[in-house]
């Protein structure tokens, strides 16, 4: 159950590797072990790669060291259309600044790596952003905000907020994300599938009819259209009223119109940013299977670290193949801190129990009297507490930067977060 159909050409990302030999032949073997991957051409020689090119693959992944200098590196990469993923050799802090500021802006860099970078979480990113961009077939929202400028749409942000712990904010925190999203500019819509009945409507002060229950009925754009509401620039999509609305449509064949991921497919042609509260039932399988990003909430005890540390293992074990979710791109917000554990503990509790390897802590959300005032008042913590919204911002910034993808060559902030080199 865990193999790929590979006759769907969403499943399959096609690469051509560029590189001397000596690469190359480390990513073949890697690459060709792997079914969610076909090697289209292999090239070592800069000349080469051209020719090399009209076997149109999806992804180049190039190692820099095949050309003489970073000038050539620089004017191929330029001249390129293709999504690429690049490491480039070692050398002073000056002259690689050189290069990524001259490399600044090119949409169609994916990656670029100046350290060895694991093989294994470079193929995750490439295929998740691969399968997410085939997905988002057509100009889509992120085209339309390009501004035409003849590069390939963006791939849309489809963000799961999630733990298998409850109470613990995701929907505060999800209802935040989208809105600042929508607050960016980015068409954004919000789908509640909290548990039933979901509570997103009465947070946001909308009704609960229409929601998610009444996709199936009319599953088309015009349908989408019909049943969201507004909160600002936002739309949202409010969730099941009760179990058999959620049992009745959960039901649905994936492939069939009607289904939550003919819903999210559609979504992704209208909306930049698509987050999804997500809830602590099996129901999250769903979500998380569309997604391609996620963001596990956590509260300040140790109980929560537990459920955190389980939800990851979940995600990036259990449910392997099974999504398009990779490390690089899900994050861990811890809320309510200030009460419990301090952030670095339960940080490190969590990172324990999935043998050290763990996300990184990209915000953390103190305790706050006004988050609940606001709430009662059902009104969005973020446009009544500024220590709230502040707090959100460097999840914000992860989530929404404009280089998606993030080659380490952001104009942004870098700060060091519990040993994890974290860009807003
Ligand atoms: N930073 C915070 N400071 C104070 N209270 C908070 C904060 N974040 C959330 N809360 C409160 O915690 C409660 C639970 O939040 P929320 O409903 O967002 O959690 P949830 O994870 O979605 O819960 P469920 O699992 O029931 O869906 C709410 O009453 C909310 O007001
Ligand atoms: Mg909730």
């Amino acid at each position: 159950m865990n193999t790929w159909n590979t006759t769907q050409g969403n499943d399959v990302a096609t690469v051509l590797l560029a590189g001397p030999k000596p690469r190359t032949d480390v990513w073949q073997t890697a690459l060709s072990n792997d079914p969610r991957f076909r090697v289209t051409a292999i090239t070592n020689d800069a000349k080469d790669l051209i020719v090399k090119l009209s076997s149109k693959p999806d992804v180049v992944l190039m190692d820099a060291g095949m050309f003489n200098a970073p000038d050539a590196f620089i004017s191929a990469l330029r001249t390129m259309t293709e999504d690429i993923y690049a490491v480039i050799p070692a050398m002073p802090p000056n002259d690689e600044q050189a290069v990524r500021s001259q490399l600044t802006g090119l949409a169609h860099l994916k990656g670029l790596y100046s350290v060895d970078i694991n093989l294994q979480t470079l193929m995750e990113k490439i295929f998740a952003d691969t399968r997410a961009s085939k997905l988002a077939n057509g100009p889509g929202a992120w085209g339309a905000m390009a501004g035409g400028n003849g590069h390939r749409p963006v791939t849309a942000r489809i963000i799961t907020v999630w733990n298998s712990a409850g109470g613990v904010g995701k929907t505060t925190i999800a209802s935040s994300l989208a809105y600042l999203a929508s607050q960016r500019g980015y068409p954004t819509l919000l789908v509640g599938m909290g548990s039933s009945p979901d509570d997103l409507p009465m947070m946001l002060r909308l009704s609960p009819e229409p929601n998610l229950g009444h996709w199936p009925q009319n599953p088309t754009l015009e349908g989408l259209r019909v049943i969201t509401q507004k909160v600002g620039s936002m739309d949202v999509l409010g969730g099941f009223l009760d179990d058999m609305a959620a049992g009745q449509m959960l039901g649905i064949n994936r492939d069939a119109p009607g289904s939550f991921h003919s819903l999210i497919n559609t979504a992704i042609r209208q909306y930049a940013v698509v987050v999804i509260d997500t809830p602590p039932s099996s129901n999250a399988a769903l979500a998380l299977s569309v997604s391609n990003h996620l963001v596990l909430v956590g509260t300040p005890t140790i109980s929560v670290a537990m459920r955190t540390a389980e939800a990851y293992r979940m995600v990036f074990e259990r449910m392997v193949g099974m999504h398009s979710l990779s490390q690089t791109t899900s994050y861990l917000a811890l809320n309510r801190a200030g009460r419990g554990l301090d952030p670095s503990q339960w940080h490190r509790l969590a990172a324990d129990a999935v043998g050290g390897k763990f996300l990184p802590l990209i915000a953390t959300i103190p305790d706050n009297d006004a988050v609940i005032a606001a709430q009662n008042e059902r009104v969005l913590p973020t446009e009544r507490n500024e220590a709230f919204r502040q707090a959100l911002m460097p999840l914000a910034g992860a989530l929404f930067a404009e280089n998606y993808g993030g080659n380490g060559n952001g104009n942004g902030k870098v700060k060091n977060i519990l040993g994890v080199k974290v860009r807003y």
